[in-house]
């Protein structure tokens, strides 16, 4: 199989009941994205599949063949942090950073296609995604700071 991953084709032979999480990390050895419940509960796994976010865990690496796939790692060019990277550092919106990834990559495909999302549409956007350490209080103020930006 093959397909596009943070804009490089990859190629791999994996069993066919192999989880796209696993594939990512285990296989490719990028660990950024993360994996918590197994389950498509928690959203941790959270990757852009054709630029929609999708849970890595509830698809088979095989289900991505001819796909483009994003992880965490290709949400920003070189070492510049993406401004919504920058508004979580400055937000203080992640703590032990398990989640992180998961929102980062939801909330960047929020903004690609609303720039500017209400209070209720960036809460409905991260509502399945799971944090145990911040409360979402400097998330959701992160995410806010992001909408409010000039184009
Ligand atoms: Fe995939 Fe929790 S690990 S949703
Ligand atoms: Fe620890 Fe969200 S920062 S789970």
């Amino acid at each position: 199989m093959q397909f596009e991953l943070n804009g490089t084709t990859v190629h791999g032979t994996p069993e066919p009941r192999m989880l796209l999480c696993d594939f990512i990390r285990d296989s490719i050895g990028l660990t950024g994205t993360k994996v918590g419940c197994e389950q498509g509960a928690c959203g941790a796994c959270t990757v852009l599949l054709d630029g929609a976010p999708v849970r890595s865990c509830l698809l088979l690496a095989i289900q991505a063949e001819g796909h483009e796939v994003t992880t965490i790692e290709g949400l920003c060019a070189g070492p510049e942090l993406s401004p919504l990277q920058r508004a979580f550092h400055q937000c203080h919106a992640l703590q032990c950073g398990f989640c992180t990834a998961g929102f980062l990559v939801t909330l960047t495909a929020l903004f690609r296609t609303n720039p500017h999302p209400t209070e209720f549409e960036i809460s409905e956007a991260i509502a399945g995604h799971l944090c145990r350490c911040t409360g979402y209080a400097g998330i959701l103020a992160a995410a806010r700071h992001v909408a409010a930006a000039k184009d």
